[in-house]
C-alpha cells in the first residue's frame, strides 16, 4: 500500500468499519444508490451545522453537497430548528389536515404567482410521477418526451438506463427490473436541439414534455436562448403539457426558480429540495384546471406521510426566511466569487467550472466553453481526473457532491470561500 493510500485509509478508519457493518445488513451499505459513488467508501456522518459537516472519524468538511441541494440556509438554521422543535410538541402524522398546509400553499403561490393550486408530497420522484399522471389524464395520451442527461427521479415512467442515448424512434434502454412497457412510453431527445423535438411531435402523440429548465444532473448546462420558448410553443401547438422540474433549481436559483430567472413558465412546476431545508417534502404546482382531476379524486395522488407536520413547519419557516431575508443577491455574489476563484486557480490545470445562475455550479476537467448537452459534457469531462480532484478536496476538508456539483448556502461566508479556494489550489497541485 502506498503511503498516500495508507494515510487515506487511516483518515477514514471508522467510516470504513461503519460501512462494513452496514453492508452486512443494508444493501451496498447505503439507502440511496447515488451514495454508492462516495469514496473511498460511503462515509458515515455524525452531525452537520451551518456550512460544516463532520464524519465519524472526526474529519471536518466545508459541505457543498448540502444534502444534495436542500440546505440552502445551511444545516440547522436556527429559525427552522425552532419551528421544527415547536412542531414536535404537536405530533407528526395526523392522517388528516392541519393548518400549516394552507399556510405553505399560500406562501408558495404568493412567491410564484403563475401557480394556482398545489399538492404536497414527500420527494421529488413522487411529484414527477404525479405530473406525468396528470398530463396523461388530461391529454388522453401516453407518451412522455424527456431529455438525455436530465433526471426526474427513480420511477419507471421516467427513469431510463444509465447512459441512455437519444432514441426518438425506439424504446430507451432500462436497468434490470425496470418496466420495458413503461419505457416504451418515453421518447428521448438530446438537450438544446429544437429540430429533434419537432421531429418527435411530428411522429408521436405526446402527453407532456418534461425538463430541468437548467440541466443540473449532467453538469450544469443552460438552455440555448429561445430553446425553452420554442419547446413551449411546440407543446402549445400540439396540445401537450410542459412540465418544468425545478426540484433542484426551485427556490435555489431565485425565489421564482429557473423560470423566474429565464422569464418562462411551464404548465406544471415541481419543487422539492430547497423548499424545506432538508426535511422530507416536495410540491407540485399548476393551474386549478390541470389539478381538477386530482381534487375530484380521479387522478390518484396518495401517501401516508404526505405533508407531515414537521416537514411543513420546516417548509413554512424556510419560505418565510427566503422571502423576508431575500438571501439571493448575496448567495449569487458568493457563488460567483467561488466560481471565479476556482477558474483562476484551476484553468491552467484544465479545470472548467460550469455556472449558469444562482448558487450551484459544476467542476470538470475539459474544454472551458459552455456545454450544450450530455454528449458534449461527456466528451469534455475527464472522469478519472475529476475523481482524483474530488478525493483530494475531500482529504483536505472540502465536500462537493460525488460528481462535482457544488451547492452554496447562506452559511458559506467569505472566510469559508477563501479557505475553499486555498484547499482547491492545494488539491490541484497534488494531482
Ligand atoms: C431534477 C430532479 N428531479 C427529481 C429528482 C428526484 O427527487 P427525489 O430524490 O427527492 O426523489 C431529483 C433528485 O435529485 C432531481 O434532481
Amino acid at each position: 500500500m502506498s503511503s498516500n493510500a495508507e494515510s487515506t485509509s487511516q483518515r477514514y478508519t471508522r467510516s470504513i468499519a461503519a460501512h462494513e457493518r452496514r453492508s452486512r445488513v443494508i444493501a451496498g451499505g447505503v439507502n440511496s444508490n447515488v451514495r454508492l459513488m462516495s469514496r473511498p467508501v460511503p462515509l458515515t456522518f455524525t452531525r452537520a451545522h451551518g456550512a460544516m459537516i463532520w464524519d465519524i472519524d472526526g474529519n471536518e468538511y466545508i459541505d457543498y453537497a448540502a444534502g444534495m441541494g436542500p440546505t440552502i440556509l445551511g444545516h440547522n438554521h436556527p429559525r427552522v430548528l425552532a419551528a421544527v422543535q415547536q412542531a414536535l410538541q404537536s405530533g407528526q402524522c395526523f392522517a388528516g389536515q392541519h393548518e400549516l398546509e394552507a399556510e405553505f400553499a399560500e406562501r408558495l403561490i404568493g412567491a410564484v404567482p403563475w401557480i394556482e393550486n398545489i399538492r404536497i408530497g414527500l420527494a421529488g420522484s413522487d411529484m414527477d410521477l404525479l405530473a406525468v399522471r396528470i398530463a396523461k389524464a388530461v391529454t388522453g395520451r401516453s407518451k412522455v418526451l424527456r431529455f438525455t442527461g436530465h433526471y426526474h427521479g427513480w420511477i419507471d415512467p421516467l427513469l431510463v438506463g444509465p447512459g441512455a442515448a437519444p432514441t426518438p424512434f425506439g424504446t430507451p434502454p432500462v436497468g434490470p427490473g425496470q418496466s420495458v412497457a413503461a419505457a416504451s412510453e418515453i421518447v428521448m431527445c438530446e438537450w438544446n436541439d429544437v429540430s429533434l423535438v419537432e421531429q418527435v411531435f411530428a411522429t408521436h402523440q405526446i402527453a407532456c414534455v418534461i425538463m430541468e429548465p437548467i440541466m443540473c444532473n449532467t453538469g450544469v448546462i443552460a438552455a440555448q436562448p429561445g430553446y425553452i420558448e420554442a419547446v413551449k410553443a411546440l407543446c402549445k401547438q400540439h396540445g401537450a403539457v410542459l412540465v418544468i422540474d425545478e426540484v433542484i433549481t426551485g427556490f435555489r436559483v431565485g425565489l421564482q426558480g429557473a423560470q423566474g430567472h429565464l422569464g418562462i413558465t411551464g404548465d406544471i412546476t415541481l419543487y422539492a429540495k430547497a423548499i424545506a431545508s432538508g426535511y422530507p417534502m416536495a410540491a407540485i404546482g399548476t393551474s386549478r384546471e390541470l389539478m381538477a382531476g386530482v381534487g375530484r379524486g380521479e387522478v390518484n395522488h396518495s401517501g401516508t406521510y404526505n405533508s407531515g407536520y414537521l416537514s411543513v413547519a420546516a417548509a413554512v419557516e424556510t419560505m418565510k426566511i427566503l422571502v423576508e431575508e431575500n438571501p439571493y443577491p448575496s448567495l449569487q455574489k458568493n457563488t460567483v466569487r467561488l466560481v471565479e476563484g476556482l477558474r483562476k486557480v484551476g484553468n491552467s490545470k484544465g479545470l472548467a467550472v460550469d455556472y449558469v445562475a444562482g448558487s450551484l455550479f459544476q467542476v470538470r476537467f475539459g474544454a472551458q466553453e459552455p456545454m450544450q448537452n450530455r454528449e458534449h459534457f461527456a466528451k469534455n469531462s475527464d472522469q478519472p481526473k475529476l475523481l482524483k480532484f474530488l478525493d483530494a478536496l475531500q482529504d483536505r476538508g472540502v465536500r462537493p457532491t460525488s460528481r462535482g456539483l457544488f451547492f452554496v448556502s447562506v452559511a458559506h461566508d467569505d472566510r469559508l470561500i477563501d479557505r475553499t479556494l486555498e484547499i482547491a489550489e492545494s488539491a490541484l497541485a497534488s494531482l
